[in-house]
């Protein structure tokens, strides 16, 4: 199976590897694992609390060209965005973007599960963090 040019870029030089502080208030992380292959995707998100602006984000990837290129670009994607528009990301833009074939879309899919997951993970770090300045207010 031959990979597209922009999989091979995102493989060769893939944007955003690496890990923020999973303790920072301001930082949503995402696990999620493809039942398909077992690989494993790691997807954090750094949020401005004030604006909900997305202003930072990394990945680690333990996984096929597919899934590293979908998490890269992934991360590309995040930057800039608020997180309700980050939610909104699909797996499809990734499958198309990278032109992706049928058995690399789950590739894509955990990307999209992993953005969702580090979304999820801010919110209730923030729903927390409230909860807390109410009870003690
Ligand atoms: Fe081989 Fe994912 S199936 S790396
Ligand atoms: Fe499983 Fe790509 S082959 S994530």
């Amino acid at each position: 199976m031959a990979y597209s040019d922009k999989v091979m870029d995102h493989y060769n030089n893939p944007r955003n590897v690496g890990s923020l502080d999973q303790k920072d208030e301001q930082v949503g992380t995402g696990v999620v694992g493809a039942p398909e292959c077992g690989d494993v995707m790691k997807l954090q998100i750094k949020v401005d609390e004030k604006t909900g602006i997305i202003e930072d984000a990394r990945f680690k990837t333990f996984g096929c060209g597919s899934a590293i290129a979908s998490s890269s670009l992934a991360t590309e994607m995040l930057k800039g965005k608020t997180i309700d528009e980050a939610s909104e990301i699909k797996n499809t833009a990734l499958v198309s973007e990278l032109s992706l074939p049928p058995v690399k879309i789950h590739c894509s899919v955990l990307a999209e599960d992993a953005i969702k997951a580090a979304i999820d993970d801010f919110r209730k770090k923030q729903a927390a963090k409230h909860a807390k300045s109410e009870t003690s207010a």
